[in-house]
């Protein structure tokens, strides 16, 4: 059998992937890969293990830095201080309490936004509707409401800008730190105001300063993952016309769809934790201080747990199963709002743009985020 040595990050990175992780997996489920300097996990339970198990597996660490950036947060934090930071956000994140404040505005902004495509008959529908879908419904839900788009977008690149700066060890420029002053003065701006944003009911709960932070990790967490996330689903169904049609035919196979296509393509490929003590997880010995990395893609397309990994299949009856989102203390908050984004945004373009076809096949790639570099379509008009 060929060894992990034979795995790189580039190939990790790449659009053939799975392939390089189910190597990975078939040799072991947790992989040292000296690359990394770290572990990769790429079974589903020791997956799961992991991030169920915040005690030894954090994300409080100082080798992250979104907390140097941008304050401590729910991102930041473990046990009683995690719990403070997340539980105020919980309530409004609920499926039927997004779907009743905000269903109405999401499907607003994606029939508004194909309208706006469907003249001219071919688009990029990442860059043209998954990306500014999704700038515009955090902008919408975090309160900043006269915010435009490219506004949102500065300000998210600033953090993302920071955030690697600072993992580099370098400093964050002048420039990233002033977008951040704009994004907490305009958070705060909106802050018992708009009585329908998520941040509204924490004002008895978190200081505003807290506030922020927790605003800034919602919209470090949920532009670009939810861009990968539609672009991913119009890609599957793109290259799968039986699907497509029949997902056409039956719009209740749509969130089935979704769930397979964030098994076969999460858009957040991994999530990173330090281990707090020697731990023996699936045979592998790791030390207190390692660097875990937990392939989410891989445990996706774990056999011992999915019939037929590789395949995009709507009658899956565990695709359910699958950890796009994470698990445990730190499971995407947001989750339900991007299932709710993704199913109306594709159905604003399957109702808006007839004869929806690719130009050309799409893959995605990327080590974090994936997603493909172009969604190119064109219709009938
Ligand atoms: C509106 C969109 C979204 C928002 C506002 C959002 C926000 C967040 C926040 C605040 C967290 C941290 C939760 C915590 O640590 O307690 C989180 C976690 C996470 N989110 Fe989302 N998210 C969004 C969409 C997505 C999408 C589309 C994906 C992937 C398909 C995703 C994947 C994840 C994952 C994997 C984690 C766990 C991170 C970790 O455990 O280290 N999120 N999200």
């Amino acid at each position: 059998m060929q060894t992990p040595r034979d795995v790189t990050l580039a190939e990790l990175a790449g659009p053939d992937a799975a392939a390089a992780l189910a190597r990975l997996r078939a040799h072991a489920p947790v992989t040292r890969l000296a690359e990394l300097d770290g572990w990769l996990v790429t079974g589903h339970a020791p997956a799961l293990a992991v991030m169920r198990d915040a005690a030894h597996f954090t994300v409080a660490d100082p080798r992250f830095s979104t907390a140097r950036v941008v304050g401590a947060s729910m991102l930041s934090t473990d046990g009683a201080e995690h719990r403070r930071h997340r539980r105020p956000f919980a309530a409004p994140f609920r499926a039927a309490e997004l779907e009743q404040r905000f269903g109405g505005e999401v499907a607003r902004l994606a029939t508004g936004l194909v309208a706006r495509l469907r003249p001219a008959r071919a688009a990029d529908l990442r860059t043209e509707f998954a990306g500014p879908l999704s700038t515009a419904v955090v902008a919408h839900t975090l309160g900043l409401r006269d915010i435009d788009v490219p506004t949102v977008l500065g300000w998210y690149a600033a953090i993302v800008a920071a955030v690697t700066a600072l993992s580099a060890g370098d400093r964050p420029t002048g420039e990233e730190i002033a977008a951040m002053r704009d994004l907490a003065v305009a958070v705060r701006g909106g802050l018992g105001h708009d009585a329908s944003s998520v941040l509204t009911g924490a004002r008895g709960s978190l200081r505003d300063d807290e506030i922020v932070a927790n605003a800034a990790v919602m919209m470090f967490g949920g532009i670009e993952t939810t861009e990968g996330m539609i672009a991913n689903l119009v890609t599957h169904l793109l290259a799968d016309p039986a699907a497509l049609d029949r997902v056409r035919v039956e719009p209740d196979l749509v969130p089935v769809a979704v769930e397979e296509s964030l098994r076969l393509e999460p858009a957040a490929a991994v999530v990173d934790r330090y281990a707090t003590a020697d731990v023996v997880l699936a045979g592998a010995a790791i030390a207190a201080g390692d660097l875990v990395r937990v392939s989410l893609a891989a445990a996706n397309r774990d056999p011992a747990v999915f019939d037929r990994p590789d395949e995009f299949e709507l009658d899956r009856a565990n695709s359910r199963s699958q950890l796009a989102f994470a698990r445990g203390p730190h499971a995407c908050i947001a989750m339900d709002l991007a299932r709710l984004e993704t199913r109306v945004g594709l159905g604003a373009l399957l109702d808006g743009l007839p004869g929806l076809r690719p130009v050309a096949p799409a893959a995605a790639a990327g080590l974090v985020f994936r997603k493909p570099a172009a969604v190119r379509v064109h219709w009938d008009f």
